[in-house]
């Protein structure tokens, strides 16, 4: 090392060491950086798969490093003249006074320069990878694991498992970047002091996809028309009979290059609007008003409702968009037996086991107080009642049960979360019409205009049920017959 540069080094350690706040800023740069910097290497490299890693990088050491570049800045700023040798404006003049002495000049804003970069590099990479960090799968859907636990499991089980978070939570417009980093701060402070509600409740208000979000990858307008449905369902009798329910779903089309809006696309084709009042949670609807290519607006009316306008909540008026229908693209909590029935159409219960599909049923609906007491119950549950009536089935085919355990188990665990409250049913599915719910909001046959028109419910508007529960067979076969 030069002289000048030990005499660099040395009025930077005299600036930093004159002052508390540079001192203790400098440590902590001194001490992070070579731990930050191996860390970020190690998350770059995807070494380390642990949510909590990437936290503690980017949302506290990161921060601290920043902090630490601060406090040493803002202290030398900020600290008496004294001793500060090389680093002062009058150190700079007197240099530039005397001929020859340029190189050093030089030299020193080399060295300033570089530090410089090399710090605001580190920033750089700091801000980069922590805001892509909280942007992550992995910090939405597992940092608070009690919290989100539910809605990353039926994520990952939903057709959307590739699409990230934010994707559809945080609008690509500047506004809601904001808008969702601040109401993410006030989410982890909600986690912290264990202020949030369990279940967490819905319709979400902050961060709900946007229509716009969905068309980014959906273009309903240009859908061919009719879906042929065809689902598997398995009877609580001895055989487990495997029955189907077929159906021609009017998913419709809309407005697009000349084809008229129809079916159930309708809806949310341009030129026309649905608009409603409901409670806040939506499930009750008390007006729906309707905007054509004309302008003109159709209120339909809900007879319930005639004559008393004080339900509780106040109805708020909204434009109908996907989530009206869609309100579980990816959180699909299904019922206790669509759940079985998709185990038992995969093979992951066995369905040649006697009454499985009704012992499991029973079994996985009891109440359970946690996750473990619920997986311990229905083992119990199950393997108990084969013991008591067929006594061969454990002795013979332990293997067969154990696996139509394990599957019930699953079934259980993907869509109940005693942690969070969330039991069978807690979230409803707005598509189709379970206990009057869903489309029978609006579709009930009780919205009238004044003139008397209502909002159709005739069984052909939406589907053709071309059979229902009836014995599985090619699917083939059940159109060729229904044609004829
Ligand atoms: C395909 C789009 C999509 C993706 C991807 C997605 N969500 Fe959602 N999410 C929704 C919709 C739609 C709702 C329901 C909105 C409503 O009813 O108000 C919702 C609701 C929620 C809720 C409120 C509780 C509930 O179940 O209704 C939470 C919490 C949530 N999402 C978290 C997440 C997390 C964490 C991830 C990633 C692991 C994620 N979401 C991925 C669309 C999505
Ligand atoms: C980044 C692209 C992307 C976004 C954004 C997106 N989806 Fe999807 N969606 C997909 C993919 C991919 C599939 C799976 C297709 C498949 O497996 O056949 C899918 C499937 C679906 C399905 C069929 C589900 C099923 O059970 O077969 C529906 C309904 C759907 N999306 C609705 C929505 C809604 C509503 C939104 C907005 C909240 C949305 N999607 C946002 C890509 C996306
Ligand atoms: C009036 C209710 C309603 C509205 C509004 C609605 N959908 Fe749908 N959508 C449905 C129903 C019902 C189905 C058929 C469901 C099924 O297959 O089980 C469906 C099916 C779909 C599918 C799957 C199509 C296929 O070929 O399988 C996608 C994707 C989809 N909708 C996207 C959207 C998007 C995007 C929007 C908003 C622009 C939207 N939907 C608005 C009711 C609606
Ligand atoms: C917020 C109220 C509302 C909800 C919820 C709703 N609809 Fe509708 N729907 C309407 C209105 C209003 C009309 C138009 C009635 C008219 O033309 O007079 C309509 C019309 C329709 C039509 C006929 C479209 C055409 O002209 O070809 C279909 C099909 C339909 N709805 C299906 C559904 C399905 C399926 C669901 C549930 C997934 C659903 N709707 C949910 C309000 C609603
Ligand atoms: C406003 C549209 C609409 C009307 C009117 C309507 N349905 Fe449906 N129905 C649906 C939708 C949407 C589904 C769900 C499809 C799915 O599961 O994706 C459904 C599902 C069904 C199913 C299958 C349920 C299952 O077991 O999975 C049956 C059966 C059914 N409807 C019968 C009827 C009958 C009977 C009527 C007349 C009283 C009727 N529907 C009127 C929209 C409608």
């Amino acid at each position: 090392m030069t002289r000048f540069h030990s005499r660099v080094l040395e009025s930077l350690i005299n600036v930093i060491s004159r002052n508390k706040a540079s001192l203790l800023g400098g440590i902590i740069v001194i001490v992070l950086f070579p731990v930050l910097f191996v860390s970020i290497l190690f998350d770059m490299q995807g070494v380390v798969q642990n949510p909590y890693f990437g936290f503690l990088i980017y949302l506290v050491m990161g921060p601290l490093f920043v902090l630490g570049l601060v406090l040493l800045l803002v202290g030398s700023f900020f600290a008496g003249n004294d001793d500060m040798g090389l680093l002062t404006v009058e150190y700079f003049k007197e240099q530039l006074n005397r001929p020859g002495r340029f190189s050093r000049i030089r030299k020193l804003v080399f060295v300033t320069a570089l530090l410089t970069f090399i710090t605001l590099f580190v920033v750089g990479v700091v801000t980069y990878t922590g805001f892509n960090y909280t942007e992550s799968v992995s910090f939405c859907g597992k940092f608070c694991h009690q919290v989100m636990e539910p809605e990353y499991v039926t994520y990952t089980n939903s057709p959307h498992s590739r699409v990230p978070c934010v994707k559809c939570h945080i609008s690509s417009d500047s506004r809601w970047f904001t808008k969702s980093k601040f109401s993410g701060v006030k989410q982890l402070f909600a986690v912290m002091f264990h202020t949030y509600s369990r279940p967490i409740k819905t319709p979400i208000t902050a961060l709900r996809p946007e229509r716009r979000t969905c068309e980014g990858c959906h273009r309903p307008e240009e859908f061919p028309g009719d879906i042929l449905k065809v689902e598997d369902k398995f009877l609580p009798d001895e055989k487990n009979t495997h029955v189907q329910t077929v159906m021609l779903l009017r998913i419709g089309t809309g407005d697009y290059r000349g084809r008229k809006a129809q079916g159930i696309h309708w809806h949310v084709s341009k030129n026309y609007k649905v608009l409603y009042k409901s409670s806040p949670d939506h499930k009750r609807i008390s007006e729906v008003t309707l905007i054509g290519p004309d302008k003109k607006k159709i209120v339909f009316r809900n007879t319930d409702y005639a004559g008393r306008v004080a339900e509780p909540g106040p109805y708020k008026e909204r434009v109908m968009d996907c989530m009206d229908c869609h309100n579980r693209p990816t959180h699909v909590f299904l019922s206790p037996n669509e759940a079985l029935d998709r185990k038992m159409a995969t093979g992951i219960i066995p369905d040649n086991l006697p009454y499985i599909k009704r012992q499991a049923l029973a079994a996985i609906t009891k109440k359970y107080a946690s996750a473990d007491t619920a997986r311990f119950g229905i083992a119990k549950d199950i393997l108990g009642w084969y013991r008591k009536n067929y006594p061969d089935i454990v002795r013979t085919k332990r293997a067969l049960l154990d696996k139509a355990v394990r599957g019930a188990q699953q079934a259980y665990m993907e869509n109940v979360f005693p942690q969070m409250n969330i039991g069978w049913g807690t979230y409803q599915s707005f598509i189709g019409h379970k206990n009057g719910s869903g489309c029978f909001r609006c579709h009930s046959g009780k919205f009238k205009t004044a003139t008397g028109k209502t909002i159709p419910n005739n069984c052909d508007l939406c589907h053709l049920i071309l059979a229902e529960n009836k014995p599985a067979m090619d699917i083939f076969r059940i159109l060729k017959s229904s044609i004829r």
